[in-house]
């Protein structure tokens, strides 16, 4: 596999792949809904908001497929840090379970690392999250931007100091991710 910074040409083959990936694995109204999400996120977006990252096939000669795709985008806080948000994620049905998921957010995160990005946060499956260095975080230290329907999912952690420390006040995220209904 091939990790990259993606190209806005490839915006329309990221959204298919958000939808067949969520249509598989959920619905076909998951996979409509999770693919505007980042159709929407990408056509949004401001530059300095936003990193997406897409893995390919390398040994696929003809036109390299995408064959998965995680997006970050911004969470401001009053504070000033430097934070973002990790989703959606997904990575094709004939890849999963090898391992790609895992090293497409560890690339991910090595690049906002390097960039200056303090914390990173996520809305998911701990299990899953886990092993890429994610943990539970209570809201009583920091809010996530939108009231939750699973608190449990809200994970993140310090790429550059050891701990998060507590914050106050309520995060901010990009106008794309301000929907009640993904939360
Ligand atoms: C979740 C997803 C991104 C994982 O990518 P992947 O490349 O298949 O994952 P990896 O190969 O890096 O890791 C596989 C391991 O994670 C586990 N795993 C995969 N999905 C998991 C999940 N949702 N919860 C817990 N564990 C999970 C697998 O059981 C496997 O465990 P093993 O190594 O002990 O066998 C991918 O399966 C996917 O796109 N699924 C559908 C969409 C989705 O759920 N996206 C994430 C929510 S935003």
């Amino acid at each position: 596999m091939e990790f990259s910074v993606y190209d806005p040409g490839e915006i329309d083959e990221i959204r298919d792949l958000f939808i067949r990936t969520f249509t598989d694995s959920e619905s076909e109204a998951e996979g409509t809904m999770v693919g505007n999400l980042a159709y929407e996120l990408m056509n949004t977006t401001d530059n300095n908001d936003l990193f997406v990252f897409v893995a390919r096939d390398h040994h696929q000669h003809h036109g390299a497929q995408i064959a998965g795709c995680i997006i970050f985008s911004r969470l401001t806080f009053d504070s000033g840090i430097d934070a973002f948000l990790l989703s959606p994620v997904a990575v094709s049905s004939d890849y999963q379970g090898k391992g790609t998921g895992q090293a497409l957010i560890n690339f991910g995160l090595s690049i906002l690392k390097d960039n200056g990005t303090q914390l990173v946060f996520t809305y998911g499956d701990p299990n899953y999250y886990s092993r890429t260095g994610f943990a539970p975080v209570s809201e009583a230290v920091i809010r996530a931007p939108l009231p939750l329907s699973h608190p449990e999912g809200w994970l993140g952690q310090a790429l550059i100091s050891k701990t998060i420390e507590p914050m106050n006040g309520k995060p901010q995220c990009v106008e794309a991710m301000n929907k009640p209904e993904i939360w």
